[in-house]
């Protein structure tokens, strides 16, 4: 299999790319580039700037909100709130195993998004996820303190 033929093959399985057609997919590609992480390693850190989002290929990632882990796989998305925010960084995410992702430069991402309207509507069914399990974590909080 050619390296196209690869990435097609990993974004067909990523949900958030589910319903485009493969020019769509291969537009996806182009803006994106590929890139490895080693286990262990910081993809983004709390506090820096948001120069670019990441959709996971392979691998896994872990969440550090507040102490608390998030594990996040293949088709999983992370980066996307500072990029779309302009604020640095929520949260630290790192490697768990060795992870390759798309990675998708700030500059592109809003075009990118403007031009495959399905697949911004399906980041906003995730964002809309992580809202209401922070939200739980707060009433749970809020409840054990009252
Ligand atoms: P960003 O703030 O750019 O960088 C850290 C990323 O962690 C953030 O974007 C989200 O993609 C991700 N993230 C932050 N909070 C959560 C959460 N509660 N659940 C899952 N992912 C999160």
């Amino acid at each position: 299999m050619d390296e196209v033929t690869v990435g097609i093959t990993a974004l067909e399985r990523t949900p958030l790319f589910a319903g485009l057609d493969r020019e769509q997919l291969e537009d996806v590609l182009q803006v994106g580039h590929r890139v490895s992480f080693d286990a262990g390693q910081a993809i983004v850190e709390r506090g820096d700037a948001g120069d670019a989002m990441y959709i996971i290929l392979s691998g896994a990632a872990e969440v550090d909100v507040g102490g608390r882990f998030h594990r996040l796989e293949r088709g999983d998305f992370f980066g996307e709130m500072a990029v779309l925010a302009g604020k640095p960084r929520e949260a630290t995410v790192k490697a768990v195993e060795p992870l390759e992702a798309l990675q998708i430069p700030a500059d592109d991402f809003q075009a990118f998004l403007a031009a495959n309207p399905q697949v911004a509507v399906g980041m906003l069914k995730s964002l809309v996820e992580r809202l209401r399990e922070v939200q739980d974590r707060l009433d749970t909080w809020i409840g054990g303190v009252w």
